[in-house]
């Protein structure tokens, strides 16, 4: 593909999205890049909802294909809290400590066995010609009681992931994007695009 939108501002997924989309787009622009890039309101209660809505706007406003993630973190024990709003957990721009902190002080009383969670991607794809497409991907762990790891960005130093010994903060860029849930929910973009390039 020659010119993809990324519809994101958040810097720590700029990094990770670059890195996945390595050999697949020639261009890649993100929000930063445009003046008055659309700024969209996150109102849908899905994942889903929320991803197509960036993405329809962000492909609307530049003519270009658009790719939008929207992602967060599930914690069982809250009834999938944070979910859609992991971003803003602790309030608005507030931030990834904040948003750390606080989920810290609602599990505080819950014990290791019960501190279950996920993270979840899902990815909307928009063509200015009308194509729409979704891919998904979770990955399993458990919330951790104190940060671990100076790594990744929100909620990754407080996610011990399954089947490592490591919390998400603590993989490393290259490793993460090998298992995180953006990386499977870009496996099977990238599968997608291959079918249609
Ligand atoms: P979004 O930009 O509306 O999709 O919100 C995503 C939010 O979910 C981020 O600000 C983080 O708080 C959280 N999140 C999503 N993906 C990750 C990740 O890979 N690591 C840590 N936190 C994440």
């Amino acid at each position: 593909m020659k010119h993809l939108v990324v519809a994101t501002r958040n810097p720590g997924k700029i990094v990770e999205i670059n890195a996945l989309l390595t050999g697949l787009v020639e261009q890649i622009s993100s929000a930063a890049d445009f003046v008055d890039f659309p700024e969209t309101v996150e109102d849908g209660v899905t994942f889903e909802e929320n991803a197509l809505k960036k993405a329809r706007e962000a492909s609307q406003f530049s003519g270009l294909p658009a790719l939008a993630d929207d992602s967060g973190l599930v914690v069982d024990a809250l009834n999938g809290r944070p979910g859609v709003f992991s971003a803003r957990y602790a309030g608005e721009g507030v931030g990834d400590t904040a948003n750390n902190l606080r989920l810290l002080e609602e599990l505080r009383n819950i014990p290791e066995d019960r501190r279950r969670g996920a993270f979840v991607c899902v990815l909307a794809f928009v063509t200015p010609e009308g194509v729409e497409r979704l891919f998904s991907g979770s990955i399993a762990g458990r919330i951790l009681s104190a940060a671990r790891g100076e790594g990744g960005f929100g909620y990754d130093p407080l996610f011990l992931v399954d089947g490592f010994d490591r919390s998400m903060a603590e993989l490393g860029l290259a490793d993460k994007n090998r298992v995180s849930h953006r990386a499977q929910a870009f496996a099977k973009f990238r599968e997608y695009l291959e079918t249609i390039v």
